[in-house]
């Protein structure tokens, strides 16, 4: 049978899907004055609001997946739900039958509820102020069909090469090209050696850069112990501040989370639980719309660690492990994507990284403006204090869309 696995043609699409994120340098502190709102939008277009609670149910599904993966066991995880959702909405758009079912399935989409064209449509509104899109990479000689090309280009903003895989050296050079360019040379080798039955490599990215609205003032920052573990400790350099934060201090899964917002609306939550398994096991979008509902405004000294972390996953397994199983076999579907026969997935791949950092000196510059109330403070300011394992979250400020998740296990891997 290994002579017919050989023979078959043009066989593997290789699928990538990367994110990138840098928070921080700030520019001005902007204030508190943007909140919450824009359900509008979303109640007048009942098709994009499934999609979105789709996806938010998903981005929890799959960390509890990746968690609870034996490889992920004391590590950091760090991803992208909003790429990921994206990257395997438009393999579906080339999916048909039982195929595309597994997909819609595992993303969460009714299919009664739901038609592609309608999560097509759902795609192009989402996440519209982000740098993202995605791009597709086809072999010289596989020729794709027009109309799928055509909806990944309208819905998923993908750009189309055409490149020779059977000079493997060269296509790895021109994704990893192209990979760089759009995260700003965060992610510079995506592709080690490309398999010559590659026929089509599709890659999606999300690159996310966002200030604080109130940034720290690096001259804050000290060295200290981060507990990796309870006989573990590793030096970080851990930023400060004395601000009036929002913060919810969950009783129910003994967890306090903080909110620290960033310019144009978005939010990064970092939850720091007294036992990480309670928190995992029980976190879910119903908490962080708590949460974001709920905080409260006053002051904290609060303790963040600087880092700078990369994470590369290949999620084949784990995506298996949701349901989505025949496009990486020979019962693959992808009909829709080419005439071809005997096309399937053969590796599905996510990078993504974090930099968590302070403020420019600019910003430190205009940090002046802030005002603190101390006047309602009886007693010292209490400490918040991120130096154990925590979970962040990097969300749309009204939480509807869920941009990054992560687990922050040691910050200096
Ligand atoms: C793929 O799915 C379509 C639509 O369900 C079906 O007509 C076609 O026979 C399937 N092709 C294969 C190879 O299973
Ligand atoms: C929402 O989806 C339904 C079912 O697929 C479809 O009939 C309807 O046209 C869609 N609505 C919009 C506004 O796209
Ligand atoms: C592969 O591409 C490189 C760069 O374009 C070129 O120099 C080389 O000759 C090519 N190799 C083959 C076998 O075509
Ligand atoms: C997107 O950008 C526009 C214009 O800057 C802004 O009004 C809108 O609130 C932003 N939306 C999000 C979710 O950031
Ligand atoms: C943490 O929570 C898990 C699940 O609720 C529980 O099994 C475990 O015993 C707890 N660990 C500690 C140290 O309390
Ligand atoms: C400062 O805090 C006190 C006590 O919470 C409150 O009564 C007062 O209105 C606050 N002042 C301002 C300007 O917010």
């Amino acid at each position: 049978m290994r002579v017919e696995k050989f023979m078959m043609r043009a066989l593997g699409v290789l699928w990538v899907l990367l994110a990138v994120v840098c928070v921080g340098r700030s520019g001005h502190h902007i204030g508190h004055g943007v909140e919450a709102r824009d359900n509008a939008a979303d109640d007048s277009d009942n098709n994009l609001s499934l999609v979105t609670s789709a996806n938010k149910d998903f981005a929890f599904r799959l960390y509890k997946k990746l968690s609870d993966h034996s490889d992920s066991q004391g590590k950091n995880i760090f991803f992208s739900p909003a790429s990921i959702s994206a990257a395997l909405a438009a393999l579906s758009v080339g999916a048909r039958g039982e195929t595309h079912q597994q997909l819609f399935s595992a993303l969460g989409y009714s299919s009664s509820q739901l038609a592609q064209t309608d999560v097509d449509q759902a795609f192009r509104t989402l996440l519209a102020n982000l740098t993202k899109g995605s791009a597709v990479f086809v072999d010289k000689l596989f020729k794709p069909k027009p109309e799928f090309l055509d909806v990944l280009k309208q819905s998923y903003s993908a750009e189309g090469f055409s490149v020779d895989f059977l000079n493997s050296t060269e296509a790895a050079n021109t994704i990893n090209q192209y990979v760089s360019d759009k995260t700003n040379g965060k992610i510079n080798k995506l592709v080690e050696s490309l398999d010559p039955n590659t026929v089509m490599y599709l890659l999606s990215y999300i690159y996310y850069k966002g200030e604080w609205e109130i940034p720290f003032v690096s001259l804050c920052t000290r060295e200290d112990d981060f507990n990796v573990e309870e006989n573990k400790k590793v030096r970080v350099q851990m930023m400060t501040m004395e601000e009036d934060v929002s913060t919810y201090i969950d009783q129910e899964i003994h967890t306090s989370v903080l909110h620290l917002p960033l310019r144009n609306l978005y939010s990064m939550l970092l939850l720091l639980p007294d036992n990480m398994t309670m928190l995992e096991n029980n976190i879910s979008p119903a908490h962080v719309n708590k949460w974001m509902k709920s905080m409260e405004l006053r002051v904290w000294n609060i303790f963040v660690p600087k880092f700078s972390i990369k994470t590369s996953s290949k999620l084949n397994d784990v995506l298996k492990g949701m349901g989505i199983t025949d496009v990486f076999g020979d019962q693959a579907n992808l009909s829709g994507l080419a005439e071809e026969k005997n096309l399937l997935v053969s590796e599905v791949v996510h990078q993504a990284t974090l930099d968590v950092n302070e403020a420019g000196v600019s910003a430190a510059a205009v940090t002046g403006i802030r005002y603190v109330n101390y006047s309602g403070i009886e007693g010292p300011i209490p400490e918040l204090k991120f130096n154990r394992p925590f979970m962040v979250i990097i969300t749309e400020r009204n939480a509807e869309n869920i941009l990054f998740i992560g687990k922050i296990v040691n910050p200096i891997i």
